[in-house]
């Protein structure tokens, strides 16, 4: 029997290396959808899972979307996935142009444009902090004076991810420096140029994410994760951490909110990872969703905890199959991500843990020599570890000793004449 080939929207990094792996040993044809550039760094590992790959030009959606489709008529195409943020929409659209399960390419755009996930939100009656869209100055004078924004508030980029060009704004001063801030930040294919910015109230609470499976319009929902970000102006995630037990009133609100979420961005087929705040009266509000699965090593903890082959579930999403989501496994896992307190260079790294009994997974991505900056987006993070087990204090427990052990030397940038640049630092996250 020939299997239906199986496409992927960009196909670097580990959650996509996972999901080609998986669908190549079930026998299936896998081709890659990538640039010229990307495709320059893939490594010959997953060069040799291949079946075939289409170069094109992620930043030109239509043209992108008429190229992959006549790729994917040609090579039997009958799966289309992706796991990267930024092309949630235009995988959307060719499973619409391919008729394979995906999401309504109609809605897909409020899950990756956060003036329009705005938009539909309030349509479907989802609860998000009261969010204002900035086209210019007076505009953002007027939002931050407006009191459903009031402080502190939260200036972000319409089309950002990981945290990048976010920053929580204490008072009006740092406000203009913020919506620059937001509006350098460029989505990984786009252009750039767009003045467009949002400013949202402030939700209060304590953070988590929803991590969601979605075929034929009905919603399982995997896993919800503790989310631990930075404080301060920027947040930068630090850790994850699943399954959280959320008393059951407050599971099944922030479950309604997340379906609704899910609705609103026309998620039919496929993953979704929906990012709450939980306040202190327990009520929720949805920070955003993306059509996707979660990044951050997020599938490799509920694989761990929880038993759930989630690469093997997309894949039977995505080929209209009974996907298998009940749990098999009842741990728990962390992950833990290192930073550096200061921008620099990298000059030594020691006590990384090795994979291992109750480790599964470690990545370093800082180059020995290469600069590292001061955490204000998920991009700077230097490296990561999962920790699993039974007992979630244990675990948590084992997950901040092995980081403890982690030694990191970096040589800050001298500032000025007579600055001192040996290596002087050792700063772990916390
Ligand atoms: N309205 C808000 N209230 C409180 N914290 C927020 C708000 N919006 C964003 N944050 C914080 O900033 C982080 C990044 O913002 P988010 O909107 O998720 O952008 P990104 O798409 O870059 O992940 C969130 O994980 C959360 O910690
Ligand atoms: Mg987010």
């Amino acid at each position: 029997m020939t299997r239906p080939g199986v496409m992927l929207l960009d196909a670097a990094g580990p959650e996509a290396g996972a999901l080609a792996t998986a669908a190549a040993a079930r026998g299936h044809q896998v081709h890659a959808a990538t640039t010229a550039a990307a495709y320059t760094g893939y490594g010959p590992e997953l060069k040799g899972l291949l079946a075939g790959h289409i170069v094109t030009d992620f930043a030109r959606p239509g043209r992108a979307l008429a190229e992959l489709a006549a790729y994917s008529r040609r090579w039997g195409v009958g799966a289309v996935l992706t796991v990267n943020e930024y092309l949630t929409e235009l995988a959307a659209h060719l499973c619409a142009e391919l008729g394979v399960p995906g999401n309504d390419p109609g809605r897909a755009h409020a899950a990756r444009d956060k003036a329009a996930m705005a938009q539909a939100f309030a349509a479907a009656g989802v609860r998000m902090p009261y969010t204002v869209l900035v086209r210019d100055d007076a505009g953002l004078r007027a939002a931050l004076a407006d009191p459903r924004v009031g402080f502190p508030c939260v200036i972000k980029p319409i089309a950002g991810a990981g945290s990048a060009g976010v920053t929580v704004v204490s008072g009006p001063d740092g406000a203009a420096e913020a919506a620059d801030a937001a509006r350098t930040v460029v989505g990984m294919y786009a252009g750039g140029g767009d003045p467009r910015v949002l400013v949202q109230a402030y939700a209060a609470g304590t953070e988590y994410s929803v991590e969601s499976l979605t075929q034929d319009g009905a919603t399982t929902h995997l896993a919800v994760t503790r989310k631990q970000v930075t404080d301060g102006a920027s947040r930068v995630e630090t850790r994850h951490s699943l399954p959280v037990r959320l008393p059951p009133a407050i599971e099944a609100a922030v479950y309604r909110q997340v379906e609704a979420a899910i609705r609103a961005a026309g998620i039919r087929h496929g993953a979704s990872h929906t990012e709450v705040i939980v306040g202190g009266d327990g009520r929720c509000a949805v920070i955003e969703i993306g059509a996707r699965l979660a990044a951050g090593q997020i599938g490799v903890l509920i694989q761990h905890a929880l038993g759930i082959d989630v690469w093997a579930a997309l894949l039977d999403v995505a080929l209209g199959r009974p996907a298998a989501l009940a749990p098999t496994a009842r741990g728990y896992a962390t992950v833990r991500f290192v930073t550096s307190s200061c921008a620099g260079r990298l000059t030594s790294l020691s006590g990384l843990p090795s994979v291992g009994p109750g480790v599964p997974f470690v990545r370093w991505r800082a180059a020995i020599g290469g600069p590292v900056h001061e955490p204000d987006a998920n991009g700077h993070r230097l490296g990561s570890f999962v920790v699993t087990g039974a007992d979630a204090a244990e675990v948590e427990e084992r997950a901040d000793a092995l980081l403890r052990q982690i030694r990191i030397h970096v040589e800050p940038h001298p500032n000025g004449p007579g600055q001192v640049s040996e290596a002087s630092t050792s700063a772990i996250a916390p």
